[in-house]
């Protein structure tokens, strides 16, 4: 075959380039680890991939480190990098898990001397937390700016790469200033994962934002408890029960969303009451401000319910956050409720997205919802199935004795 190449030009010995026919590529199933944790396993879509880089991205003091060590604990010949935590609080943090440390910590800022470790230790699974705090000499920047995470980030996924050892990387979500957030990484992993949550409540979600090996959107949810964080095998069931040991008062509409692949029952609280404010307040809480807006607006001119004069609050409850418009029907029957001081039949669901001309339109995956909302004893479930229109949702619930 015939030499390519600019020879003559001192790089004879260049590598060519390989061009290859997508016909002689195998695909094999990627090779993964499992973390022992189900509700992880699944948001990375069956367990860690062999040579991937995982960020781990989320609020300060939300429990990032907490999981990860109990990845560390559940696996075997773990590398826990920490420029933010010494050992001793490590191991502190190890003790309040009720745990015995077994793995190895490396209190290391440098990126050269982490990357020299991993290539000496050959670790299963590296953990870096947090990548904000790794630095290089050869960049004059401050640690923790765009440019040195890029850059310590850059060569942690080479190193993966090429050694095939999977890395999590722990990135704090920072509001300004000049420590870079995970924002400016997300490009150069292979899986991001955000861990989220109301810090007031105990439940922590977390959801795959980008996967090149598995599902985006799917969720795992965990409970944080006095030894680490907990899993919830049964999430719609704790939604609705810490829900339920509240009054079925005026005010609450219980929904199906679907997170993922998964189904999930959340309640949505509204409280509607007169304002004594020029400009009544409109206040919401895991659901997106605008959306409330316009499912307000809906209801004043398909339903005709005078809502200018009052104040609105919607609330998640459980620190839950819904973004699909599935939740739409729930929020307005929760206001209307509130509104009519007139309580929702119990047993009854709602799945429903609502249009602007106040029909009932079609959600995704309803039958899954069903199915979900089924198991948990809710017999009625209204959805476009049964109602085209929010007046013909009013007219069933009148008829309701
Ligand atoms: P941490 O994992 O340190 O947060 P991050 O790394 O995201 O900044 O967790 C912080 C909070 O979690 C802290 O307030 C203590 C609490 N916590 C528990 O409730 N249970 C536990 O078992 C542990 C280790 C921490
Ligand atoms: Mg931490």
């Amino acid at each position: 075959m015939e030499e390519v190449g600019y020879r003559g030009q001192g790089t004879v010995d260049r590598k060519k380039a390989q061009i290859v026919n997508l016909s002689e590529i195998k695909i094999t199933d990627y090779k993964r680890l499992t973390t022992k944790i189900e509700e992880f396993d699944r948001v990375l879509g069956g367990g860690i991939v062999l040579g991937s880089v995982n960020l781990v991205a989320g609020d300060p003091g939300i429990g990032k480190s907490t999981i990860l060590t109990q990845l560390a604990l559940n696996m075997e010949n773990i590398l826990y990098v920490s420029g933010e935590e010494s050992a001793q609080q490590i191991k502190l943090r190890v003790d309040r898990m009720k745990n015995q440390a077994h793995f190895s910590v490396l209190n290391e800022t440098d990126i050269d001397m982490v990357i020299q470790a991993i290539i000496d230790a050959k670790p299963k699974l590296v953990i870096v937390d947090s990548i904000q705090t790794l630095q290089t000499s050869d960049l004059s920047s401050i640690t923790g700016s765009v440019g040195q995470v890029r850059e310590c980030t850059h060569r942690l996924q080479r190193l993966a790469k090429s050694l095939h050892i999977p890395i999590f990387l722990i990135g704090h979500v920072t509001k300004e200033g000049t420590i870079a957030g995970p924002k400016t990484l997300e490009h150069m992993v292979d899986v991001v994962l955000s861990l989220e949550g109301d810090p007031q409540s105990m439940f922590r979600i977390l959801r795959s934002t980008k996967n090149r090996f598995g599902p985006t959107d799917e969720v795992g949810i965990f409970e944080m408890a006095d030894s680490g964080m907990l899993e919830v095998k049964n999430p719609s069931k704790l939604f609705l029960n810490s829900a339920s040991r509240r009054i079925n008062a005026p005010g609450s509409a219980v929904v199906a969303t679907l997170t993922g692949l998964r189904p999930l029952l959340v309640e949505i609280q509204a409280l509607v009451s007169k304002s004594n404010l020029p400009s009544p307040r409109r206040v919401a809480t895991g659901i997106d401000y605008n959306r409330l807006q316009l499912m307000v607006a809906v209801l004043q001119k398909r339903l005709g319910l005078p809502l200018w004069d009052q104040d609105i609050f919607v609330n998640v409850t459980g620190g839950l956050t819904i973004n699909e418009p599935a939740a739409d029907l729930g929020i307005c029957l929760a206001a209307i409720s509130s509104f009519k001081d007139k309580l929702i039949p119990p047993g009854t669901l709602f799945a429903g997205e609502v249009g602007l001309l106040g029909e009932i339109r079609e959600v995704k995956g309803l039958e899954k919802r069903t199915v979900e909302a089924k198991k948990l004893g809710f017999t009625k479930i209204v959805s476009s199935q049964n109602a085209k229109t929010l007046v013909e949702v009013m007219k069933m619930w009148n008829n309701i004795k």
